[in-house]
């Protein structure tokens, strides 16, 4: 079985797809393709099945040469058994999906993605949506640093390689 991981921000269409595209970038290089599988989910249900944001594929295209794949959807009770480990952008995503988890019994997958950063200090993934193209390009800086030890972390604690 495959190591599940899902990535989750407010709208599903910005900060979530990258992580999940940069990710699958990273697993794809590492040749882990078989062995670890990324989707990612919004806490609104503002966007779904839209494409990811035209200005955060731009920034990701510009900045690493990627295309950012994937339609919005909302983050459901359900994902808590179908994945081993959720990432949450910002605080209020983390609190939201905790929310939903009323008997806490899947507390300990939910994490927030920065705390796998070790080149940056800040806490959160910004939410990009209403500023302009240097946030969009921040949050790309972010999530490949995050995305980096995140992989790093799963190679040495949850594969047997
Ligand atoms: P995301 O960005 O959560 O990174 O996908 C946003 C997308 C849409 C909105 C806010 C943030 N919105 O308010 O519609």
């Amino acid at each position: 079985m495959p190591y599940k991981l899902l990535f989750v921000c407010l709208g599903n269409i910005c900060r979530s797809p990258s992580a999940e595209n940069i990710m699958n970038h990273l697993i794809e290089q590492a040749g882990l393709s078989n062995q670890i599988v990324c989707d990612s989910a919004g806490t609104s249900s503002y966007h779904v099945g839209s494409p990811p944001d035209r200005r955060m594929s731009a920034a990701a295209a510009k900045k690493l040469g990627i295309e950012l794949r994937g339609q919005a959807r909302q983050f459901h009770k359900s994902d808590f058994q179908d994945f081993d480990l959720i990432l949450a952008m910002d605080r209020a995503n983390y609190e939201d999906i905790l929310s939903l988890d009323r008997t806490q019994q899947y507390h300990d997958k939910v994490s927030l993605m920065c705390e796998f950063c070790s080149q940056h200090t800040l806490k959160e993934v910004p939410d990009p949506y209403y500023g302009g193209s240097e946030g969009f390009n921040h949050v790309i800086d972010l999530l490949v640093d995050a995305c980096e030890g995140l992989l790093k972390d799963i190679i040495n604690q949850q594969l047997n390689t």
